[in-house]
């Protein structure tokens, strides 16, 4: 069958909208199939076979926001909230260390005062000195993922030794994201705080959440499209999933099937469109089938995040409904899954942060 797109040679570099669009409309076995295989070369051509894995800690589910969707809103009193301790985090991390995963993400709920502020950027100085050794002489990677704070705070974690930051834009259009949030929480400071991360010097990642309300495809083109002009290192995009505490899921969306296929598309476009940055398989994938991670990295993402949290902690850091937390440090389920990647014709990378090839060229 001939190829729905030229991933290689000098042709076709850059997709208009419309085309995009195009791609993402692609339906029907065939169609799917042709879009899965070209993001998979062009997986392998400009990023390798190699998958890496970063270790998700996710470290407190105590946030101020109160997003429509999420179901650690500040509104949802049925939380239990939890901060676990910087010995808690370092012995997870040693975890990831020891086990050749290269890096961590370290993800939380979002807060602004001081207290927080001083213990992520202790945690972070801990983390990387605590973790050098002769395989990793710089400690682990350290991506952070803990929301929308000042240009004074990125600056500090940063010089603290975080390299990577996660910021989702969630939608790139501002007339969603204003039906997805409350008044206080804006599309235009999202848009700030991802060119302060970029100006101080980090490695950007952002993303979107696909199949949420009122989203069409034609949004999503735009997401993709924003992924591009924004020139971002990393994307971490997944389904969106309900969670009966938030208000938007008495929205009617698409059953979890089309999402998932969705959300799977969306991988293997960004992936021909943005060629050479790193496209995690995130856990909401996995959420809406058992191997739909794996499903994701055949559809073009090269990252992967199991979760060392501790199942106790994860069972309340649920974003969205059934939410896995199973507990993947397990020896048993690590070795499954790195069989699996091998399957995929794969290789997990070891012992090296895994950045973004994109991240090095532009340098
Ligand atoms: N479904 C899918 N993803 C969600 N997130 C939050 N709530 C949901 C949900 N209901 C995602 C958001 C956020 C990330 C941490 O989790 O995109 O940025």
């Amino acid at each position: 069958m001939r190829s729905p797109i030229q991933t290689s040679g000098k042709s076709k570099t850059n997709f208009t909208t419309a085309q995009i669009r195009s791609l993402l409309e692609s339906s029907g076995r065939k169609e799917i199939e042709a879009l899965r295989r070209e993001a998979h070369w062009a997986t392998l051509l400009h990023c390798g076979n190699r998958v890496y894995f970063r270790g998700i800690i996710e470290f407190s589910n105590i946030c101020t926001c109160d997003c429509y969707y999420c179901g650690i809103r500040r509104s949802n009193k049925d939380v239990v909230r939890y901060q676990l301790a910087k010995a808690q985090i370092l012995r997870q991390a040693k975890w990831c260390a020891e086990r050749g995963f290269g890096s961590v993400v370290l993800q939380s709920g979002e807060r602004r005062d001081a207290r927080f502020v001083d213990f992520v950027t202790d945690v972070v100085r801990t983390v990387k000195k605590e973790t050098r050794c002769s395989l990793l002489p710089d400690g682990l990677g350290i991506t952070l993922c803990v929301g929308e704070q000042s240009r004074e705070v990125y600056a500090r974690f940063f010089e603290a030794g975080a390299h990577r930051y996660l910021l989702r834009i969630e939608t790139a259009s501002p007339r969603l994201f204003r039906r997805w949030h409350p008044p206080g929480q804006t599309y235009e400071n999202r848009r700030r705080c991802l060119s302060h991360l970029r100006s101080i010097g980090y490695q950007v990642g952002t993303g979107v959440m696909i199949g949420a309300p009122w989203q069409t495809t034609a949004d999503l083109a735009e997401d993709v499209a924003f992924f591009k002009e924004m020139d971002v290192d990393m994307i971490g995009m997944g389904p969106y999933i309900p969670h009966r505490a938030a208000p938007l899921a008495r929205i009617d969306v698409d059953l979890p099937a089309m999402r998932l296929q969705r959300a799977l598309s969306t991988i293997a476009v960004a992936r021909l469109v943005l060629r050479d940055v790193n496209i995690a398989a995130t856990t909401a994938l996995q959420a809406l089938s058992p191997l739909g991670r794996e499903r994701g990295l055949d559809f073009g993402a090269n990252v992967i995040m199991p979760q060392v949290t501790s199942p106790d902690c994860r069972k309340q850091y649920t974003l969205y409904d059934a939410k896995p937390c199973d507990n993947e440090t397990d020896p048993g389920f690590q070795n499954a899954l790195e069989r699996r990647i091998r399957n995929l014709g794969r290789e997990v990378g070891r012992n090296r942060w895994g950045d973004s090839p994109h991240a090095w060229i532009r340098q």
